[in-house]
């Protein structure tokens, strides 16, 4: 392991354990479920207490977090390090794409290992482990892409679920014909095989067919600059993937996430599939498509254009980034992540002359929290916890890493970040740690980012300085048979709510429509740091996990007033929701 030169004064993982202590004082809390103003005790790399008056060994380092936001470390659900496509390698590998997720405010990546037609996927997976394990600075863990099928795929896939590789979900892609697309027989199948092993299916929706005829035509027709990518793959080649794997996962009676939901016609096709079927259907969006738009396909600079060149493509639609920050907070999209996969201005220029082989993929892993905390926090769109749900939580659930992490909690891994809403700065490629020389939110004003960033314990932005440690990070097992998407595993497990009549759809997979309704006024006060805390939490309605014995806070008859009552602190209303949490719309 080595330490980032920058400013590090530990030398190493050997850390005496006064310094592994911390307090981070008077803060405000923000889950998905609630905010309340309290203490954080953190001690070898774990949340020990949450409260206040805690009682706290000497020598402990303190952090005062007065007007800050003291809220669980983001988990970017996409990446893409060190990728090899389209005749280009990314070029965040898994030390600089870690170190600028950390600097960004996120914790843990879920990075995808992307075997080629053909090729083993232990071996794929195997050789992402020895890309990641030494280089991370953070914790991480993998999906596993189904490029092509057989037997031996399949094979694998069980085998990949075990302990001993810790893979509790798979992509599949409707596109890259010739390269990564399954046809639907082939994802059918694959699909089933999530159902048996109860891993979690999740597909790239565009049409692969479609996108190679209309690239034939386009460059027949002349176009061979960064403005044919778009014309190839508009709005209904996304949208009738979306409902055609939406068809096929409930045939094959599997839930299913759809990756990097790009347009407001996508998530349409996702609410109606939501209305007529069974098993749980999962949207993500990118901060690509919340914090700029297709207007950049026209630009006349050929780096310019190509820098913005990712599948499927920012829409020219001009309302679209406003459309999808509603669609987060409303829970009709779950979860934003990055599809960090990025490419320097030789890399892009293999398409040069060809739009078709510009290798795809944008910057985001740095800046995905910032914004989306500027456009949809700070525009009165979602409050700090519906953020937390959909930076965080929510893909904490969706792949088992609940509540290791995801939450601000007792017996949480100490990934936590201290979020100051009032700080201001302008993001650029000039000053961003990301490895790429080119940032496509470049110029934007930001107001809110990360003051310290706590990984396992370990303050990795301190203060605003960057001091990651290369392979501080590890590797996490995710187990199958999640109880947020496959129910209930284990005895003792908490139940779900009453099941879904076959005949009435659930309002598990039913759209809350669109029901949030910011306050501006508590916004306020979620940002001055007043010191009287409600929950103040949106609340999309749908089917959740409730703790036995716990009320459902669901219910229309709630009161925070009521829950205030009998707590013995006037400062702190811990508003106790079910683990799925009262924002994070999951259930
Ligand atoms: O353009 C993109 N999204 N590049 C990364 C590969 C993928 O499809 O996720
Ligand atoms: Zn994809
Ligand atoms: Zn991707």
């Amino acid at each position: 392991m080595t330490i980032d030169t920058t400013a590090s004064s530990v030398s190493g993982i050997n850390i005496k354990s006064s310094q592994n202590r911390l307090l981070i004082k008077n803060g405000r809390v923000v889950n998905d479920d609630g905010m309340e103003d309290a203490d954080v005790y953190i001690e070898d790399g774990v949340i020990k207490q949450v409260g206040r008056n805690l009682i706290i060994p000497g020598g402990t380092r303190t952090i005062d977090a007065t007007g800050k936001l003291v809220m669980p470390g983001g988990i970017d659900p996409h990446t893409h390090f060190e990728l090899e496509m389209m005749g280009a390698k990314s070029v965040d590998d898994f030390y600089k794409g870690t170190r600028a997720a950390v600097a960004g405010g996120t914790t843990t990546v879920i990075d995808f290992v992307l075997p080629n037609k053909g090729q083993s996927l232990i071996e794929a997976y195997n050789n992402w482990r020895q890309k990641a394990d030494g280089k991370v600075c953070c914790d991480y863990a993998l999906h596993v892409g189904v490029t092509w099928w057989s037997p031996s795929v399949r094979n694998e896939m069980e085998m990949l679920t075990n302990d001993q590789y810790g893979v509790n979900s798979f992509k599949m892609f409707m596109a890259y014909k010739d390269a990564w697309m399954l046809n639907d027989y082939e994802l059918q199948c694959a699909l089933e095989a999530c159902t048996e092993l109860q891993a979690l299916a999740q597909v790239h929706a565009e049409n692969g067919n479609i996108i190679a005829r209309n690239c034939e035509k386009l460059l027949a027709a002349g176009v061979t600059g960064p403005e044919g990518h778009p014309r190839s793959r508009d709005e209904e080649v996304e949208a009738e993937a979306v409902n055609r794997a939406c068809v096929i996962a409930n045939q094959a009676n599997s839930p299913l996430y759809i990756v990097h939901i790009m347009s407001k016609s996508a998530i349409q096709a996702l609410q109606n599939a939501r209305t007529r079927q069974r098993p749980p259907l999962y949207g993500e969006t990118l901060a690509a498509t919340v914090g700029t738009d297709g207007s950049h396909y026209r630009n006349a600079c050929f780096r310019h254009a190509a820098a913005h060149v990712l599948s499927p493509p920012l829409r020219a639609d001009p309302s679209t980034p406003q459309a999808i920050v509603e669609a987060l907070a409303d829970d009709s999209l779950q979860v934003i992540g990055s599809d960090n996969c990025t490419f320097h201005e030789k890399d892009k220029e293999l398409g040069k002359g060809n739009f078709t082989k510009i290798p795809n993929g944008v910057n985001g892993v740095e800046d995905r929290m910032a914004i989306l905390w500027q456009k949809a926090v700070n525009t009165g769109v979602m409050d700090p916890c519906r953020f937390v749900a959909v930076t965080s939580a929510n893909a904490a659930k969706i792949f088992n890493l609940w509540p290791q992490k995801g939450r601000v909690e007792a017996g949480s891994d100490a990934d936590v970040v201290v979020w100051d809403p009032r700080l201001q700065r302008t993001i650029s490629a000039a000053t961003h740690h990301q490895a790429v020389d080119f940032n496509i939110f470049e110029g934007q004003e930001v107001v809110g980012s990360p003051q310290y960033v706590i990984v396992n314990g370990r303050v990795c932005l301190d203060d605003g300085q960057l001091r990651v440690a290369e392979g501080f990070g590890k590797f996490l097992k995710t187990p199958v048979n999640c109880p947020y998407v496959y129910g209930l595993p284990e005895p003792g497990t908490p139940p779900l709510d009453e099941p879904p009549s076959p005949d009435v759809p659930s309002p598990a997979h039913v759209s809350n429509g669109g029901s949030h309704s910011p306050d501006l006024k508590l916004l306020n006060k979620h940002l001055e740091g007043v010191s009287v805390t409600s929950s103040g939490c949106s609340t999309p309605t749908g089917r959740k996990m409730r703790e036995p014995g716990q009320r459902d806070l669901q219910n229309s008859t709630f009161s925070i007033s009521k829950e205030v009552e009998g707590l013995d602190t006037k400062t702190s209303v811990r508003v106790r929701n079910p683990p799925g949490g009262k924002s994070s719309g999951l259930w």
